[in-house]
């Protein structure tokens, strides 16, 4: 845990009520051990879409839909929400609380690995939320660019990874991936770069 425990405990219990769809898939993530985003970041979320007046989202790694749910209700009507994941049975899933929540019509599913079904879309998108495997994470800043539009938002979440970040014995490829992730968005030129420590980290960046 980034956050001292009692602050985090703090920030979860004071977080409003979730209504049945998106209680029903924080149970199932809690009984799946899945690491969905959760309600803090899941409003961090909504709130940067709002913010961006964002019609367009792109998810690499989209899990059950989780935060997808947060980005489709963040948009206005006729917004896309593209979720990504290299799992039919987690996107099948995705679907039914998409279509539980009344937001199919949101939302365009794509099975397959993130960065190969992005090289195929088309942009632009407002936002970019990656959240796939650590040790891809460097390769998602070219293709993000690509798909962002100039002011879109690339999002990644685990940005402090259990704080491993911090610690130099940990050389796996995960935390690595982590690393260099962070290291290029706060250096690259086309972007503007802030590392939220909410929850396990969260980078957000600007496209200038
Ligand atoms: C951390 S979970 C996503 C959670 C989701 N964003 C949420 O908060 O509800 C990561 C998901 O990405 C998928 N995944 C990881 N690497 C991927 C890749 N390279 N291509 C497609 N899916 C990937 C996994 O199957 C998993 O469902």
């Amino acid at each position: 845990m980034i956050v001292h425990p009692s602050v985090e405990k703090y920030l979860e219990g004071i977080q409003p009520a979730r209504d049945a769809v998106l209680a029903d898939m924080e149970a199932e993530a809690l009984r799946r051990d899945f690491p969905a985003v959760g309600p803090q970041v899941g409003a961090l979320l909504g709130l940067l879409a709002r913010s961006a007046g964002a019609r367009r989202v792109l998810e690499l790694g989209s899990g059950f839909g989780y935060s997808a749910v947060w980005f489709a209700r963040a948009l206005p009507d006729g917004g896309e929400v593209h979720l990504t994941d290299s799992s039919a049975e987690l996107l099948e899933s995705a679907r039914g609380y998409l279509a539980r929540a009344g937001l199919a019509d949101r939302a365009r599913l794509h099975l397959g690995e993130a960065l190969g079904v992005a090289r195929g879309l088309q942009g632009p998108f407002d936002l970019v939320f990656n959240d796939i495997d650590k040790e891809h994470y460097p390769e998602v800043v070219a293709p993000a660019l690509r798909l962002l539009r100039p002011g879109g938002l690339l999002v990644t979440d685990n940005a402090l990874w259990h704080g491993r970040v911090t610690q130099p014995a940990r050389r796996d490829a995960a935390t690595r991936g982590v690393r260099a992730y962070n290291r290029a968005v706060l250096s690259h030129p086309e972007l503007s770069t802030v590392i939220l420590p909410l929850r396990d980290g969260v980078a957000v960046s600007v496209k200038r």
